[in-house]
C-alpha cells in the first residue's frame, strides 16, 4: 500500500498569521527575537507572549527549527526554523534549507502537530530564488511525508502572485501535469 503524499499538500496565497492549523512554520533569524517579513507579522499578530517564550529558547542555528504556542494567531504552535543566507551560507544553503523543512516536520510530528503551515522560507530578505527554494521545499516534504502518515496536511503559503505561480508550476510537474485543484487565493 503506497502512502499517499501529494495529496496531502496544498500550495495557497495568503497571510500565514491567519491559517488555522495546529503549526505556523516562521522564518527567524538566529536570535529567535523577532524581525521584518514574516517574522515580524507573527510576533505583531501573535503578542510578546510570544516573544517573551522565544526569550527562553536561547536562539536557533540556521537549518534547525525550535517550536513554541501561537498564543493570540489561530494556529495553536508556531514553528521557528531559520534559513540560509543566499550567497552567504555558499554551497551548504540547499542542504540548510532542506533540513529547515525536515527538522520542522520532525518537530511537528513530535509535538503531536498534523496540520502544518509554511511561507517561503529564505525566499525574502534572505535572498533565495524562489524557483530554487520551492524545489527543495516540497521536494524535502514529499520526501518526509513517505515515511509519515501523522502529518495529514502540509499547506505552503505564499504571499505573492509571483511566488505562488512558481510553486504552483513546480507542484503541477510533480501531479504530472495535471492541473492541482489548489485552495482559491485567500481573499
Ligand atoms: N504570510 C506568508 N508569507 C509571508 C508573509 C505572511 N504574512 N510575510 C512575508 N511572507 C513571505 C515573503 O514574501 C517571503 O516569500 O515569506 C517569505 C520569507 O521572507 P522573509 O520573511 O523576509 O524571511 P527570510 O527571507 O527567511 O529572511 C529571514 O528576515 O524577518 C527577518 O527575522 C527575519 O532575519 C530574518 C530574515
Amino acid at each position: 500500500m503506497t502512502i499517499d503524499t501529494v495529496g496531502r499538500i496544498q500550495i495557497r496565497m495568503g497571510d500565514i498569521t491567519q491559517v488555522d492549523v495546529d503549526a505556523i512554520v516562521n522564518a527567524a533569524n538566529p536570535s529567535l527575537l523577532g524581525g521584518e517579513g514574516v517574522d515580524g507579522m507573527i510576533h505583531w499578530a501573535a503578542g510578546e507572549e510570544l516573544l517573551e517564550e522565544c526569550r527562553s529558547l536561547g536562539g536557533c542555528p540556521t537549518g534547525e527549527a525550535r517550536i513554541t504556542r501561537g498564543y493570540k494567531l489561530p494556529a495553536r504552535h508556531v514553528i521557528h526554523t531559520v534559513g540560509p543566507v543566499y550567497g552567504i551560507d555558499g554551497e551548504n544553503s540547499p542542504q540548510l534549507l532542506s533540513s529547515c523543512y525536515k527538522n520542522s516536520l520532525e518537530l511537528a510530528v513530535e509535538n503531536g502537530v498534523a496540520t502544518i503551515a509554511f511561507p517561503a522560507i529564505s525566499c525574502g530578505i534572505y535572498g533565495y530564488p524562489v524557483e530554487k527554494a520551492c524545489r527543495i521545499a516540497i521536494d524535502t516534504t514529499l520526501e518526509f511525508l513517505k515515511n509519515d502518515e501523522s502529518i495529514t496536511r502540509v499547506i505552503f503559503v505564499l504571499y505573492s502572485c509571483r511566488h505562488y505561480d512558481v510553486y504552483m508550476d513546480y507542484f503541477d510537474t510533480i501531479k504530472g501535469g495535471i492541473p492541482v485543484d489548489a485552495e482559491a487565493p485567500d481573499t
